[in-house]
């Protein structure tokens, strides 16, 4: 391997959960460095430090101080985001913020200004975008094979335990969590349904706080029209026991693709396969998708993704380009959240743009 003509040294903010998803991330990657982990609780950053032999700090302007510190992995709880990755924009670093942007438009907006005003790079964490069936589908995309999109359906039926809402006290709070099943599950797959479908035009939803003591919701549907004028669905929840594999489904008048928990389930094109009988073809119930076109799997090895949008920080940093997903991009996701939010709680179908 290759000598890198210049290591970036990394630190993380925030050492719970998904801290060590950054932390082994930056330990695979040639050009990068661990070099510090903050956390308002000390043993909290002291474990992870001696964990990944980083120094540990309690106090983020004496991380943020440091010179030999060019990026920030923000893993604070999600209403956090935007005010720990402005003072880190402010201290010249780059920002590398976990998911969602934040909880909110105005906050988002002002992590991106901010990153823009102090002219450094803003990468937003949605790991699963680069999945080989996710990459596949949006490839097929991209060559035209599904002809005009028609249905757009993302499915996140997930299962979290009152324990897991119990084990924080930000976890399932309008605050800090900005929401529940949507906000912080549902986001991967509303992201990919969005990137895949094209901007959302307006949202008819409903949410209920069904199997959990947590301010926020456990269940939401919403029925979407898009600005392409295919309609589509979001099912979201962790309240299904004991967990489902998500699911995305890409329909347009020239095929369909699903891709349940990351790998392709239906694959099938008429430029492949011609048309179908009067009554259609039924896929089979077990049906595999092909093989991955991708040489490894980044899904197989849990922080591959977290590796890439790193590995993609530090190149959009030397070559002086957008990394792969913006703080614009990851905008919108969040924008079609709280447009659910706003559905469900008004009884009313949500045009976008929000105001
Ligand atoms: N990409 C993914 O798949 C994925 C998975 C899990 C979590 N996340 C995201 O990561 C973020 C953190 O989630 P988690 O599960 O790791 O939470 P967590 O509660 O396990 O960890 C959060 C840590 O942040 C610390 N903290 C709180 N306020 C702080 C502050 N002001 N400064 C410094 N540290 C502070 C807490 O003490 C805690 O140690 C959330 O936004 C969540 O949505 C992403």
């Amino acid at each position: 391997m290759s000598t890198p003509s210049r290591i970036y040294g990394v630190g993380i903010v925030g050492c719970g959960v998904i801290a060590p998803f950054h932390a082994r991330s930056a330990a695979a990657l040639p050009n990068a460095e661990l070099r510090a982990v903050m956390d308002v609780v000390p043993e909290a950053a002291q474990k992870r430090a001696e964990e990944f032999g980083a120094e540990a700090y309690t106090d983020l302007d004496a991380m943020l101080a440091r010179p030999d510190i060019d990026v920030v992995c923000v893993c604070v709880p999600s209403g956090l985001h935007a005010e720990i990755g402005m003072r880190a924009a402010r201290a010249g670093k780059h920002v590398l913020v976990e998911k969602p942007i934040d909880i909110s438009l105005e906050a988002a907006d002002r992590l991106i200004e901010a990153c823009h005003e102090f002219n450094v790079k803003l990468g937003v964490i949605s790991q699963h975008r680069f999945g080989s069936g996710m990459v596949q589908v949006r490839e097929a995309l991209t060559a035209g094979r599904f002809g005009k999109l028609i249905l757009g359906d993302a499915i996140i039926k997930w299962y979290r335990s009152q324990g897991y809402y119990d084990s924080g006290d930000w976890r399932g709070t309008w605050a800090l969590d900005g929401g529940g099943a949507l906000m912080n599950q549902g986001v991967h797959y509303i992201d990919q349904l969005q990137w895949m479908m094209g901007p959302v035009k307006s949202i008819y939803a409903r949410a209920a706080t069904s199997a959990h003591t947590i301010e926020v919701e456990d269940i939401a549907i919403a029925i979407l029209n898009f600005e392409n004028g295919a309609i589509g669905t979001i099912e979201g929840s962790t309240a299904v026991y004991p967990g489902l594999p998500e699911r995305l489904e890409i329909t347009g008048t020239e095929g369909t693709a699903v891709i349940e928990a990351g790998k392709v389930k239906v694959w099938e094109f008429k430029d492949e396969k011609g048309e179908a009988g009067a009554y259609g073809t039924k896929v089979k119930a077990d049906a595999e998708g092909p093989a991955a076109t991708g040489s490894a799997d980044p899904a197989a090895i849990p922080s591959a993704g977290h590796q890439t949008q790193l590995a993609d920080l530090l190149d959009s940093i030397a070559g002086d380009r957008p990394p792969a997903i913006t703080g614009e991009d990851a905008r919108r996701p969040l924008e079609i959240i709280l447009a659910i939010y706003e559905s469900a709680r008004t009884g009313r179908e949500v045009t976008l743009p929000l105001r």
